[in-house]
């Protein structure tokens, strides 16, 4: 049997994500549906979440379906010693698809090769988020109307961040200029940097970050330094707050400049932010709604042309 189950972004063609795209816009436009009326949903969170679990648990119940799961790997057995092979097995005899996050990099893929179920990577470690990475192409796609040719910053924590991993890879398919911004602790791993190279995606790395670094920026994505990934916390203090985007220094930026942020925020958007037209990050998040809805019905076999036809209903 195929498996449809979504591990990463970087085998997805550009084909594929358009149509992808083009779906979330169907669910933009009608998120309330029966598409998934028979099916069940399972959403394990084995670390925290805010946007990817509720987000998924509202595409779920918005296309009609049911959800199980957990939020907290310490209220199931796992706790008392079960394997991650053995929960797997066991939610694939109750759900239809599994939605899962984990802090081990390569969980997802794992989960996907024992699963009689579709898995979705909702965060692997520092891996990969590769429905992050169709919600930030939905709000890139919908803010500068292309993904084509666009100078995208990428700033703060790239070392640990996996949904500037998993942009990087979908965006080699548009021509971007990416442009890391990053302390020395923090730079993009040279695996990265390598795939870069590999497929002729042009690159300039900074460890400045003022008004003249994003002059040219079409998009700005700002990211949180990952307390969770440190295993010496005195380096966190260090960098936590080594950028800060401020309001003033927005000033000159270009007219079509976006600030995204898969969130969540701890300082490095100051809160003045908020009210410049240029931010975008709070519509990103609403974004992740039709790009979920569009992934749910996707690995669950539904077609672009079904969605279109239910729009019509
Ligand atoms: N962007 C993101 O993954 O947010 P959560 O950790 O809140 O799911």
């Amino acid at each position: 049997m195929e498996n449809r189950s979504l591990v990463t972004i970087a085998n997805h063609s550009k084909e594929r994500i358009l149509y992808l795209l083009e779906m979330a816009r169907e669910f933009e436009k009608k998120p309330n549906r029966h598409l998934l009326d028979e099916k069940i949903v399972a959403t394990l969170f084995f670390e925290p979440s805010t946007r990817t679990r509720l987000s998924f648990e509202t595409a779920a119940n918005r296309l009609g379906a049911k959800v199980i799961g957990f939020t907290d790997p310490k209220v199931t057995s796992s706790s008392k010693g079960e394997t991650l092979k053995d929960t797997i097995m066991m939610v694939s005899n109750y759900a239809d698809i599994i939605v899962m996050r984990h802090y081990l990099e390569g969980a997802a893929r794992y989960a996907s090769e024992i699963a009689p179920v579709p898995i979705v990577n909702a965060g692997d470690g520092a891996n990969q988020h590769p429905s992050q990475t169709m919600l930030d192409l939905y709000s890139i796609y919908k803010t500068q109307g292309t993904l084509e040719n666009l100078n995208i910053y990428l700033v703060g924590d790239l070392k640990y961040g996996r949904t500037v991993h998993s942009l990087l890879m979908a965006m080699r398919h548009f021509n971007p200029t990416f442009h890391f911004v990053a302390p020395d602790e923090l730079k993009m791993p040279e695996e990265y940097k390598l795939y870069c190279k590999e497929h002729n995606i042009k690159y300039v790395e900074h460890t400045d970050f003022t008004e003249e670094t994003i002059a040219d920026a079409d998009i700005l994505y700002m990211t949180r330094v990952q307390r969770e990934r440190f295993t010496d916390l005195m380096e966190y203090e260090r960098v936590k707050d080594v950028y800060i985007l401020r309001n003033k220094m927005l000033e000159h930026t270009r007219p079509n400049l976006r600030i995204l942020h898969p969130l969540p925020r701890v300082n490095e958007i100051a809160y003045d932010v908020d009210e410049n037209e240029k931010a975008y990050y709070f519509q990103q998040a609403q974004n992740g709604l039709y790009a979920r809805e569009a992934i749910l019905c996707d690995v669950l076999g539904i077609t672009l042309d079904e969605v279109k036809a239910d729009t019509e209903r």
